[in-house]
């Protein structure tokens, strides 16, 4: 079993489509072990895209995270950092695929609505600078009969 770090950006909050991004995760099966509302500040967000702390769009893609409160969950499941990439989409909405929160719903490379870890070490790396261990439930759910 993997875990996920996901945000719920802040245009999916402002747009109203938090439940329908959580719902289209939780109904692949993926269990939310870890949930909470925040506001990044920019220390936070510094370090959560220290990766890209060098590209020209750095100060744009701060400024935006930091922009509005977003939800940030733990998604726990088989494959589920790869498993949420896919049911993400590309980057840039505009060329996501149909069938992707970011095909459907995203709007530019900006303004695409959810992040996802992009490999397992980076999901734990994630986790761990918005949750503590205490924070992270460790429950079994009916379905998980099915899944696990
Ligand atoms: P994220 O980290 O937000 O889940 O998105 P991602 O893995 O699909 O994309 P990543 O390469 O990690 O880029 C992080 C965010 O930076 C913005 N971006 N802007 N102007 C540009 O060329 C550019 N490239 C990336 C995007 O908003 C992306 O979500
Ligand atoms: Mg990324």
């Amino acid at each position: 079993m993997e875990q996920s770090l996901v945000l719920i950006k802040p245009d999916a909050i402002q747009r109203c489509l938090a439940g329908e991004i959580i719902s289209r995760l939780e109904k692949k099966g993926l269990k939310i072990v870890a949930m909470k509302m925040l506001q990044m500040d920019y220390a936070l967000a510094q370090h959560h895209y220290a990766v890209h702390k060098s590209k020209p769009f750095f100060a744009e893609l701060v400024d935006f995270i930091t922009s509005s409160p977003i939800i940030a969950i733990v998604f726990q499941g088989r494959s589920a950092v790869s498993l949420i990439r896919q049911t993400m989409g590309e980057t840039d909405s505009a060329k996501a695929s149909p069938g992707t929160v970011r095909g459907d719903l995203g709007i530019d490379l900006s303004h695409n609505l959810i992040h996802g870890s992009d490999s397992l070490e980076n999901a734990s790396q994630e986790i761990s600078l918005f949750f503590s261990d205490e924070e992270i439930y460790n429950y079994t759910r009916d379905i998980d009969r099915w899944i696990s």
